[in-house]
């Protein structure tokens, strides 16, 4: 049975902190064998010891792969529904008044998983917007995570991530899909029209976004991972790529009364710069 040893889990901790701000407690133990296991079998590797070495070599593809294993991707559509009904009756009608010259809304979903969270964004944009003609919704979806972006770019979804999009959205805007291994679970197809609506991007949130001047930025369920250190850096780089004026939305179950932003609380978890 494959184990860690305690030295080899404080090595992948520490290579994990360093290159992603995520701070992995003693209890993920379990967690980090179950997650990397698959990746020790494919390379014949029978310990952690040997695998150790290969990554603190590795500066690319393995290091890729073992972000990709270790970082955690929950997510759902309208996770937190109110916040979006906040972004459609509140933000969005102020930013007709405030965006009239441009005619363009700039927001990130900065942690954006599988994608059910900038896609609930962009379905909310959609349905806003289509009394505004000639307004522009510039979307833009990180995660550090390739393989998540890769499965968002697919739009495929299941019956249980979808159940919180509303019925007129989910008539309108998904198809039932099954692929040829026959899934037991039934799965949705996201309209095209939506899928392309947003753009992917890999970001690791450490560093400063090379995109500014975001209206709205969502930055939910990812500061929970980080330690006080990593969570500081990570919101200065998030505020410097907001405009003053502008919203940040963070989930339900975080605060960000142990950082300095400067941003005052308008809503749940909702902060405006
Ligand atoms: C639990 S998901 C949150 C998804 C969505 N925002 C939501 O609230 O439903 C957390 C995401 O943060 C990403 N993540 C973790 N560390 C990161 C980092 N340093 N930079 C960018 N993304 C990171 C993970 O890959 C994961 O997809």
């Amino acid at each position: 049975m494959l184990e860690i040893a305690d030295k080899e889990f404080s090595q992948i901790r520490e290579i994990m902190y360093r290159k992603t701000g995520v701070a992995l407690k003693d209890t993920k133990k379990p967690l980090v064998v179950a997650r990397l296991r698959k990746r020790l079998e494919e390379l014949k590797l029978e310990r952690f010891a040997q695998y150790v070495p290969l990554l603190e070599r590795d500066t690319g593809a393995e290091m890729e792969i073992f972000i990709n294993a270790l970082t955690t991707n929950e997510t759902y559509f309208f996770r937190h529904t109110k916040q979006f009904n906040f972004l459609y009756e509140t933000i969005l009608p102020e930013m007709i008044v405030r965006k009239r010259e441009s005619r363009e809304v700039r927001i990130w979903s900065a942690a954006s998983s599988t994608g059910e969270e900038p896609f609930s964004i962009a379905l909310v944009c959609k349905s806003f917007f289509k009394n505004y003609p000639g307004w522009k919704v510039s979307l833009i979806a990180s995660d550090i995570n390739t393989e998540v972006i890769g499965e968002a770019k697919e739009g495929v979804y299941s019956e249980r991530s979808i159940k919180e999009v509303p019925d007129s959205m989910k008539n309108k805007y998904f198809v039932p899909w099954s692929d040829s291994a026959n899934r037991m679970w039934p799965q949705f197809q996201l309209s095209r029209e939506i899928i392309s609506s947003v753009r992917f991007v890999q970001h690791n949130l450490l560093l400063p976004f090379k995109e500014k001047d975001f209206d709205v930025i969502f930055i939910r369920n990812v500061m929970i991972y980080f330690d006080g250190q990593s969570k500081q850096k990570v919101a200065d780089n998030v505020v410097a790529s907001l405009v003053p004026g502008g919203y940040l939305f963070i989930s339900l179950s975080e605060s960000l009364n142990d950082v300095k932003t400067g941003l005052r609380q308008v809503y749940s978890a909702v902060y405006q710069k």
